[in-house]
C-alpha cells in the first residue's frame, strides 16, 4: 500500500523495470509483458517512457500482448485500446511493432482471433509478467461477473456497470461505448508467471475488499489472483478504505 496514486505508480514501474533488468534474453526467448488499459496504468506507462528515454531500459527485446480490445469500433477509433497503447506506451519506446500483440476486434473471425492470440502467448514462451488494473466490479481484463475462473482469451459481453464506467471515455454517452470486447480469460491470467495488478482510488475499494478478503469468486474475478503463487496488488490508500 502506497499512499498516493503516484508512489503506487512509481512502485509499479520500478518493479517492472527490476523484472526487465533481471531479465536475460536468449535467441528462443524474450520477455513476455501482459500490459492492461484504462486509466490506472497510464503514469506507470510515463514512468517507463521517462525510464527508456534516460537510457535506463530498453524493450528491443521485450513482447507484450494486450489484455482486451472493443469489439466494433475501428482500430484507429481514439478509445480503442490499439490507439490507447501506442498513443500512451508503444510511440515512445523502442518496441518493435512485430512484439505489439493486442487483440483484433474486427477480425472476421473472433473466435479464430483469440484461439490464435492464446497460441501467440504460448510460441512467445507464456508471459512472464502481467500487469492488471480492476474494474469497479472487480473484474480482469474484461472477465466480467459471472465469469468462468478458467476461461481462455475469448468474446465477451460488457456487464452494464462497465459499460457505465467506461462511457466516461465515450463523451459520457453510454450509447457509443461498445457492447463487446475480446478478452484475455482469467486462466490466461492466471498462466502468467507473475501477476502485479494496480488498483488506485476509493472507487476501487469495494472491489479490493470483496476480492482480497472474500472467497475465490467467479463473481468477483480479481479474487482469482488469491489462488496465484506469485501475485502482488499495488494500491494507494484511497483503494484499501474498505480493508
Ligand atoms: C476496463 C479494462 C480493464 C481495466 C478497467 C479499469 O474495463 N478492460 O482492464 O482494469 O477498465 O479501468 P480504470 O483503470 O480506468 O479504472
Amino acid at each position: 500500500v502506497r499512499d498516493d496514486a503516484i508512489s503506487a505508480a512509481h512502485y509499479v514501474a520500478k518493479y517492472i523495470l527490476k523484472r526487465l533488468k533481471e531479465f536475460e534474453p536468449s535467441q528462443s526467448r524474450q520477455f513476455v509483458l501482459g500490459l492492461p488499459t484504462g486509466s490506472t496504468p497510464i503514469e506507470v506507462y510515463k514512468i517507463l517512457t521517462n525510464s527508456y528515454q534516460n537510457g535506463e531500459v530498453s524493450f528491443e527485446n521485450v513482447i507484450t500482448f494486450n489484455m482486451d480490445e472493443y469489439v466494433g469500433i475501428p482500430r484507429d477509433h481514439p478509445e480503442s485500446y490499439h490507439s490507447f497503447m501506442w498513443r500512451h506506451f508503444f510511440s515512445h519506446i523502442n518496441i518493435r511493432p512485430e512484439n505489439v500483440h493486442i487483440l483484433n476486434g474486427n477480425a472476421s473471425n473472433l473466435e479464430d482471433e483469440c484461439l490464435q492470440y492464446e497460441a501467440a502467448i504460448q510460441a512467445a514462451g507464456g508471459i512472464d509478467l502481467f500487469l492488471t488494473g480492476v474494474g469497479e466490479d472487480g473484474h480482469i481484463a474484461f472477465n466480467e461477473p459471472g465469469s468462468s475462473l478458467v476461461s481462455r482469451t475469448r468474446v465477451k459481453t460488457l456487464a452494464y456497470d462497465t459499460i457505465r464506467a467506461n462511457s466516461r471515455f465515450f463523451s459520457n454517452d453510454i450509447n457509443q461505448v461498445p457492447r463487446m470486447a475480446l478478452t484475455v480469460g482469467v486462466q490466461t491470467v492466471l498462466d502468467a508467471r507473475e501477476v502485479v495488478t494496480i488498483a488506485l482510488g476509493a472507487r476501487k475499494a469495494v472491489a479490493l475488499q470483496r476480492c482480497i478478503e472474500g472467497g475465490v469468486s467467479h463473481m468477483w474475478t480479481l479474487s482469482s489472483l488469491q489462488l496465484h503463487r506469485h501475485s502482488m496488488i499495488v494500491a494507494d490508500e484511497d483503494a484499501t478504505l474498505e480493508l
